[in-house]
């Protein structure tokens, strides 16, 4: 699979370094959160603005939106035209569908405008649309050619969101162990300075993890998903946003690590005791997770909906046995289900 070439960049980029013929497909809320942007892209001829979420990403909603993107296109030479995708990971994956079969393939561009999108979903090459209420069910594997990350853009918006971005520098700096992780956890802050500061690093751990299994082919590249399978079951049952349930996901992992003695209670010790950790590992969690039967019923359907089932009633959950090793090991929905329950309790009992 082709690398895409990585651009920092302080301000927005020139349209000439984007491409001959350009379709820009934009988060709409952009130009109300950024003057720069909404300037900048006043400049293209072609553009499509988009509502970001997973409504966007539904399979349901495509046939609408490629039919005025085609109309759009219509003049447009396939070999000249490049998708400009500027958003968060919603817009990226759709945009990146889109490109991926508009005239059988253009060039893409994406320009994230999340720190989840700028320090994941951007690069690695995944593109994705839900079907009903399961993420991500079909896609293509569609690297674009650049990524641009333009920091003006990523500093446009709130500061609360660092947040959002935080599990994923933390995911990868844990997946990658050594100096990343070393270096992070001694931060005492979750700020976009620091993960702008990240996030050239965070990226090359990616590609490092992806490059080694560019299609999913050999099961490496499963590692990223860690932190992903609770994560996921807890952003469709809440409609949090994906950044919000990776969070809590990723401290499950942990703990049921521990709990499966893949991890040693030593290793979790370090690892909560960094001052990084402590905006991670949250006491909301006790609210999150339910022994409720209604909703475990609700948990299993959505575990089973996972893409990341492999059996008719297992999953390959990703544990971390230290940072830089992660472990994947088949468990049922039920032994997840468990483990809910047996991490809720322990909460209640302080
Ligand atoms: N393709 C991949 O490899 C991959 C990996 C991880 C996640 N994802 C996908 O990414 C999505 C989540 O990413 P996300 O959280 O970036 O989602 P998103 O695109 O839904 O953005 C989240 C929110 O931020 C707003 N927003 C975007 N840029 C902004 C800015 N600069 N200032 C203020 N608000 C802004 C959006 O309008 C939206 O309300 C999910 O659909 C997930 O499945 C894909």
């Amino acid at each position: 699979m082709k690398k895409s070439t990585l651009l920092f960049t302080t301000a927005l980029p020139s349209l000439t370094d984007l491409g001959e013929e350009l379709l820009l497909i934009y988060d709409e809320i952009l130009p109300r959160k950024s003057t720069a942007f909404k300037k900048w892209s006043q400049k293209f001829s072609l553009k499509y603005g988009v509502k970001a979420g997973e409504s966007l990403k539904s399979v349901d909603h495509f046939p609408q939106h490629i039919r005025k993107i085609v109309q759009l296109c219509e003049n447009t030479s396939s070999r000249r035209l490049t998708v400009v995708v500027v958003g968060g990971g919603s817009v990226g994956d759709f945009g990146g569908f889109v490109a991926s079969v508009l005239k059988r393939g253009v060039k893409l561009v994406h320009m994230p405008s999340t720190w989840l999108s700028a320090i994941d979903s951007a690069h690695g090459g995944k593109t994705a649309l839900n079907v009903g209420g399961a993420k991500n069910q079909i896609g293509t594997f569609y690297p674009a050619d650049k990524v641009i990350l333009s920091r003006q853009l990523l500093m446009s918006q709130p500061e609360a969101r660092a947040f959002e971005g935080f599990g994923e520098l933390l995911k990868i700096s844990w997946i990658q162990g050594g100096t990343l992780w070393q270096e992070l956890s001694k931060e005492f802050e979750v700020t976009s300075a620091v993960l702008w500061k990240y996030l050239a690093r965070a990226i090359d751990a990616k590609y490092k993890v992806v490059g080694k299994d560019p299609e999913e082919k050999s099961g490496h590249r499963h590692i990223l998903n860690l932190g992903h399978t609770v994560g996921h079951v807890l952003e469709s049952y809440y409609q949090l946003p994906h950044g919000v349930a990776i969070n809590y996901g990723l401290d499950f992992a942990l703990r049921y690590s521990v709990q499966l003695k893949i991890m040693s209670s030593k290793e979790y010790e370090k690892i909560s005791h960094a001052p990084v950790s402590g905006y991670l590992l949250s006491p909301l969690r006790d609210d999150l997770l339910q022994t409720k039967a209604s909703v475990l019923k609700e948990f299993r359907q959505l575990l089973l909906s996972d893409k990341k089932k492999t059996k008719s009633q297992t999953l390959r959950f990703v544990f971390l046995k230290k940072p830089g090793q992660c472990v994947v090991k088949e468990v049922t929905v039920d032994e997840v289900l468990m483990e809910i329950c047996r991490q809720k309790e322990d909460e209640l009992n302080g």
